[in-house]
């Protein structure tokens, strides 16, 4: 199966990947061959996007153990790994399947290492596998002449090639539906304006570039038929973590009568947390708020507020579109019925 883009790659005891910072302006391709390395780049966001940042977690692991004598330094490395980014779940998910081999006492060190390569290309076959029948379980959501609106960025950049939301998309115009999508820049580090707009205009997507203020208006003008967006942690009575602003849509959908959906992985499903009260929320630099693209728009060390992610309550979503179906209300139910059992 070959993904439209190559977020990530395993080759050679390396891990390759875009250093998505440079987007759209230049395709760069860094080698990381430690977990400092690895570290660097979540946090820095050089690589982001729940799916992704879970596989080069998985990734990130299979070098400690390449870099490490014993399994007390491979459990050093995973302590460090996830520390960079609390809110995606992607990132806890991978950990505790890499976790699950090194915990495994028959087996010899030598074992383990090889295993732990052999997990963390799993996890990657699987994110592949489950982006592309998102894909397709959402195409049969678009209509002809639809207009739709997605936040941030989640594309094959966000997963290892085919995207959530954005594999819809992809899946709908290789049936050759016809519909347009507009692009929510995504204030403060601007995954949409960069990154959205550079993977639809790669694939040929007709598109429209708004601010994240504008919406509303074009919502109360009858201009949204549909909005989809990614997610970065779903507790299991639907409650949705994804990137800042995904909850005033949610709202200004259900006030003008649009329905709302969220575009994710099972990876990204936490069972074990009840609702959005328990999920953590990233708070980042307040220099991304005070600049914009790396010029001072503010006084300088002027009070800011950045939480990186909010919470979108169940109740405004229509549906989860999955790799096993689109899930439905109830959702506690659902979710286990689906996420859990397969069902
Ligand atoms: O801070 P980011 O860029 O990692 O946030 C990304 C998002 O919020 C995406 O919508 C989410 O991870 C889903 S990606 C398929």
């Amino acid at each position: 199966m070959k993904p439209p883009i190559n977020t990530i790659l395993w080759k050679e005891n390396s891990i390759y990947i875009i250093d998505q910072r440079y987007l759209p302006n230049k395709e760069k391709i860094i080698r990381i061959k430690d977990v400092k390395g690895v570290c660097d780049a979540i946090k820095k966001m050089k690589i982001r996007g729940a799916p992704a940042i879970g596989v080069m977690a998985a990734y990130g692991v299979a070098l400690c153990g390449i870099n490490s004598k014993n399994i007390k330094e491979i459990k050093r490395g995973i302590e460090k790994i996830r520390k960079t980014r609390p809110t995606a779940y992607n990132l806890f998910y991978s950990l505790k399947r890499m976790e699950s081999i090194i915990e495994r006492k028959d087996l010899k060190f030598e074992e383990i290492k090889r295993l732990l390569i052999e997990e963390a290309e799993k996890i990657y076959n699987e994110d592949l596998v489950s982006c592309y029948k998102i894909g397709e379980n959402g195409e049969k959501l678009i209509k002809n002449g639809m207009n739709i609106l997605t936040h941030c960025n989640a594309g094959g950049l966000a997963t290892t090639g085919f995207g959530t939301a954005l594999s819809v998309f992809f899946i709908s115009k290789k049936k050759g539906k016809k519909f347009h999508i507009f692009v929510d820049e995504t204030r403060p580090v601007l995954q949409g304006a960069r990154l959205t707009t550079w993977e639809l205009e790669k694939a040929n997507i007709p598109y429209t570039l708004i601010c994240d203020n504008m919406a509303g208006y074009l919502m109360k003008q009858g201009k949204i038929d549909m909005v989809i967006v990614g997610a970065d942690r779903i507790a299991r009575n639907g409650d949705t973590a994804n990137k800042i602003g995904t909850y005033s849509l949610a709202v200004l959908a259900k006030y003008h009568n649009i329905d709302f959906y969220v575009a994710a992985p099972s990876s990204t499903f936490d069972l074990s947390i009840k609702d959005g009260k328990d999920i953590p929320i990233e708070e980042r630099d307040p220099e991304e708020v005070r600049g914009f693209m790396g010029k001072r728009i503010s006084p300088k060390n002027c009070p800011v507020y950045n939480p990186a992610f909010d919470i979108t309550p169940a109740e405004l979503i229509k549906g989860f579109i999955t790799e096993k179906g689109i899930i439905r209300p109830p959702y506690e139910k659902n979710i286990y019925g689906k996420i859990l059992k397969g069902g």
